[in-house]
């Protein structure tokens, strides 16, 4: 059988102690969409996030990519961390640099700094970007990989509404000129579904994936968004 999922998740479970933060999680993800988990504070879903990259091994359950089963493996996959970890002592272009130096690559960073719009702060330091920018600048370190799959912890939490307005139309441009597989958290269910392909909802405990919503042709807010964040509100 030809399986089209760049990734799968296979009846993923953890557990730190006796007690399982996640259990029997199963997702396909397609090459190229873009989807969101939702989910309450503390339901697993950083854990998730962390077992998909390869951070930790699952106590159960495989992660595959192209098939290939990658559990507790990194370097398949860019992370952009809940708290965005910039190198205080590097710019903000040798912050983006990161990732391609590690791996050797030659990525065109001058390149995804214009499209970003970030040429004017390229040689500044993170202590003197406001929070929103740090984040951006977080996200561009992620992008600047070859890794097809795109892992966002929450990438516009602590941002005030109209901020995150902004950077959501941000993201979705630089993100259009590439093609990447987006898998993003988030507590923000109209950024999620504005954002996304399709949303799912990570609750109860131990957390599974307890419903899926394809929001693919909401663009804007109307009367089906807000119907739906109504139906997940409950949800949660
Ligand atoms: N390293 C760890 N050791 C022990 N328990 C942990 C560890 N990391 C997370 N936990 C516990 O696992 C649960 C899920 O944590 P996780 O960070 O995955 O939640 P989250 O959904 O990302 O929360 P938030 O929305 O606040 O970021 C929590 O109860 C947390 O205390
Ligand atoms: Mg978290």
């Amino acid at each position: 059988m030809i399986n089209q999922s760049v990734l799968q998740l296979n009846q993923i479970g953890h557990r730190y102690d006796q007690t399982y933060v996640i259990k029997d999680i199963h997702l396909n993800v397609q090459d190229g969409s873009f989807i969101s988990i939702i989910g309450p504070s503390g339901s697993g879903k950083t854990t998730l996030l962390n077992i998909i990259g390869g951070l930790l091994k699952p106590t159960e359950g495989q992660v595959l990519y192209r098939g290939k089963d990658v559990s507790g493996q990194t370097g398949f996959v860019s992370y952009m961390p809940q708290t965005h970890s910039l190198m205080p002592w590097r710019t903000v272009y040798d912050n983006i640099k990161l990732a391609s130096e590690i791996t050797h690559q030659q990525n065109d960073i001058d390149a995804l700094i214009e499209r970003a719009g970030f040429t004017d702060i390229k040689d500044k330091l993170p202590s003197a970007l406001s929070g929103g920018m740090k984040q951006r600048v977080s996200f561009l370190r992620a992008l600047n990989s070859q890794n097809e799959i795109l892992l966002l912890d929450e990438p516009f939490s602590a941002l005030d509404e109209l901020t995150k307005f902004d950077m959501q139309q941000w993201l979705k441009t630089i993100l259009q000129a590439t093609h990447k597989t987006v898998i993003m958290i988030t507590h923000n269910i109209e950024e999620a579904i504005l954002l996304s392909d399709e949303v799912y909802l990570l609750n109860d405990k131990p957390a599974h994936l307890v419903q899926q919503f394809h929001t693919s042709h909401i663009n804007g807010v109307n009367t089906e968004l807000i119907e739906m964040k109504e139906t997940i509100r409950t949800l949660l």
